[in-house]
């Protein structure tokens, strides 16, 4: 398949579209306002929010240079007001100041991997696939699962499995995986899942995928994904102005955790306690948006079955930190 004919706008169908457009519109809408699309994916969030505000400039960050150039596409009859830029997202205050801004109004994190990296076998994210084990997010650098697979001691097989895909069976599998690279390497997600099927007790096997949560841990780890997040979202918050809003999405509790944690720490007052009277500098920087994470409806998540893990979370600056 050439890729160039592919229209991005039915690669992946946006998630909570409706609330993240609710969300981010006091933001989005005022004079000037400046809007981050932290993972800009192939652009549905970011269409939908410049067609919505016409005043708007959104910066989209993506590691995915293919992403990128096919919101390239989808964004091109947006001009200048959509500014695209090949970016891990840890890097957003770099991105923000090489687009010539110091401050933003929104920021929005749709985590994970799009349905374009899911769907393009060649990639291996996918276990019901046979493809070469890679799951980068940016092919252009960085270690693949494969390198992984072939030259993770046991001990760091073990501590990627349990921390990254919270699977009980990660030791089984760590030394499942040790023994058949020695008699060939795994190089290929279709030798991983058979190497895995092997190792789980059949009555394991009948109740989940055995690759799922293993293959889950390998993307996370080949692409820093938690290090990476836990590092973004407070740069993220840090440059929202006052009144600027950010709304995160997570596909899984790990990302949700770390999301959850600093939103929180940020909407809490600093005040030591036993104060009489709370001092502007310890009033909390933030207001949660949110009572606790919200999920998509049922309906959405019969349409679109990649919305049924989604965990969402959205505060608004109300105090100015600088
Ligand atoms: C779920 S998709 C976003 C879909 C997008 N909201 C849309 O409507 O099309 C997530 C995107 O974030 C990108 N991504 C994931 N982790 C990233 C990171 N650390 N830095 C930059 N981009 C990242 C992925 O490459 C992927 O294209």
């Amino acid at each position: 398949m050439t890729t160039d004919t592919r229209d991005p706008s039915e690669l992946h169908v946006p998630v909570l579209l409706d609330r993240c457009l609710e969300l981010l519109a006091p933001a989005a809408s005022r004079e000037g306002a400046v809007v981050v699309d932290a993972t800009l994916g192939m652009g549905g969030h970011s269409e939908a929010l410049l067609d919505a505000h016409p005043g708007l400039t959104l910066i989209g960050l993506d590691r995915d240079t293919e992403a990128l150039r096919l919101a390239g596409t989808r964004l091109a009859r947006f001009g200048d007001r959509a500014i695209r830029v090949h970016a891990v997202y840890d890097e957003i205050a770099d991105a923000v100041r090489g687009a010539g801004f110091d401050r933003i109004d929104g920021v929005l994190f749709d985590l994970g991997v799009s349905s374009l990296q899911l769907d393009e076998a060649d990639r291996g994210f996918a276990y019901a696939q046979d493809a070469p084990l890679d799951m980068r997010m940016d092919q252009s650098r960085g270690e693949t699962a494969a390198d992984v697979i072939k030259e993770a001691p046991e001990g760091r097989l073990r501590a990627i499995f349990e921390r990254y895909g919270e699977e009980p069976l990660a030791g089984r599998y760590a030394r499942a995986i040790i023994a058949a690279r020695q008699l060939a390497p795994i190089e290929r997600s279709g030798q991983l899942v058979d190497v895995l099927q092997e190792a789980t007790p059949a009555a394991v096997r009948d109740q989940r995928h055995p690759a799922k949560r293993v293959f889950q841990a390998l993307r996370i780890e080949v692409n820093g994904e938690l290090s990476v997040l836990e590092r973004a979202i407070p740069a993220a918050l840090d440059l929202i102005n006052l009144g600027g809003r950010a709304v995160i999405m997570s596909y899984q509790s790990l990302e949700d955790r770390l999301v959850k944690r600093e939103l929180t720490r940020r909407s809490r007052s600093t005040a030591p306690a036993g104060l009489p009277v709370e001092l502007p500098e310890h009033r909390p920087e933030f207001k949660l948006l949110t009572r606790g994470a919200e999920l998509a409806s049922d309906e959405e998540r019969a349409r679109n079955p990649r919305a049924i893990p989604v965990r969402l979370r959205a505060a608004e600056r109300t105090r100015d930190g600088r």
